[in-house]
């Protein structure tokens, strides 16, 4: 049976959340909740059901679910609310802004046996699923480094999103997916240190930008940059392995891989590049490297919504866990605290 789902926020985020429960398999909307009066108008034009309080949303027993698609600094009195109010909890990313935060949120669901999760939907990115796959198989090794960024040219958003006391920044909006898909992929490393610098360039107030260097205990790397004034992009993935090398240039671009067959060539010829000769820089052949390119993997987003589902029944365990949360949230604050600090900061779990 399809469960009842209401969402929190009929913006943005909101109206993707209600797009998908009118066409789940596993959910019915039951409708929206927003603080704007235009915003329950227009639902209600679009034949929604548009709730007048959330005490009304929660005070409908059929809501089985919540999901809070609101401005991050409106998160935490939402997600207790509705938690307490005996609905299961799905949250926006990023899902507090301390870890105190999401502490009082997980200490809520627990204590009144909801369960409560985040929307890490980027974790069905075919580009991100591509690069885990590559390196679950083992098929160029471990990995030494992995970079994985994204860029714009248009600053950030003229909303909530640029001003601080609304939780904006591009740490808390983005960085928070690229940091989850990273430390999924390297989800067997000890992280040893972080540093993070971050850029003001279209925004003082917030971050509009960030460059993030994980170091793990084995000597892995991960590396993440988020860029909105870069009017040339680098690509979202690379990775250099023990046995070669993968590249994804951009969102929709399959996983190219190049795979060392044979690491010694003894008769490198030297190429002539600007002014002068190389050998080392000398590309490879055939013979000693296998090019190819990965397929591009399977993926449905609203997997996750039959996670959650099959989880609120006791079927599977929730895929976005608590401690991942957590994790990731205390990533975040270091980053904020390295780059105040201009420092590179020992990680302690
Ligand atoms: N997972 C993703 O890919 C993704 C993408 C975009 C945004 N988000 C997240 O979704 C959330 C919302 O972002 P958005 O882009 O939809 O913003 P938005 O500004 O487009 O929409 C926010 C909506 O919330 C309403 N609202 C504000 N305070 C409220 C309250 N207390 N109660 C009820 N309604 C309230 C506003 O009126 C507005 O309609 C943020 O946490 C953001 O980080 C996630």
């Amino acid at each position: 049976m399809k469960k009842k789902i209401a969402v929190v926020g009929y913006g943005g985020m909101g109206s993707w959340h209600v797009n998908h429960a009118l066409r789940s398999d596993v959910l019915e909307l039951a409708g929206i909740y927003d603080i704007d009066e235009e915003k329950s108008k227009k639902a209600e034009a679009n034949g929604i059901r548009a709730y007048s309080s959330l005490d009304e949303l929660i005070a409908d027993k059929e809501v089985e679910l919540v999901t809070v698609a609101i401005p991050n600094d409106v998160h935490l009195e939402t997600v207790i609310k509705c938690l307490e109010g005996g609905k299961h909890v799905i949250c926006e990313k990023p899902v507090a802004l301390s870890s105190g935060d999401l502490e009082k949120m997980i200490y809520t669901a627990n204590r009144a046996e909801r369960l409560f999760t985040v929307h890490q939907n980027r974790r069905w990115d075919v580009d991100y699923l591509a690069i885990q796959s590559l390196v679950d198989s083992g098929e160029i090794g471990k990995p030494i480094r992995i970079e994985s960024r994204i860029h714009g040219s248009r600053g950030i958003p003229s909303d909530w999103r640029g001003e601080k006391s609304h939780g904006g920044g591009m740490i808390l909006d983005w960085g928070i997916h690229l940091i989850d898909q990273l430390m999924l992929i390297y989800k067997n490393e000890e992280i040893d240190t972080i540093n993070c610098e971050i850029t003001n360039i279209t925004n003082k107030e917030v971050d509009d930008g960030f460059y993030l260097t994980i170091t793990f205990k084995s000597g892995a790397v991960a590396f993440a940059e988020v860029g909105t004034y870069n009017f040339i992009s680098l690509p979202r993935f690379y990775m250099k392995a023990e046995k070669g090398s993968a590249l994804i240039t951009d969102w929709r671009e399959k996983c190219k891989v190049a795979k060392c067959k044979y690491w010694h060539e003894n008769d490198v010829l030297p190429v002539q590049t600007a002014a002068g000769l190389t050998k080392t820089m000398a590309p490879r052949d055939s013979v000693t490297l296998d090019e190819y390119e990965l397929k591009i993997p399977k993926s449905d987003v609203h997997n996750f919504y039959r996670n959650f589902v099959n989880a609120i029944d006791g079927k599977e365990a929730q895929l976005i866990t608590h401690d991942q949360m957590r994790l990731d949230m205390k990533i975040m604050e270091y980053c904020f605290k390295s780059a105040k600090l201009h420092q590179t900061i020992k990680f302690e779990y």
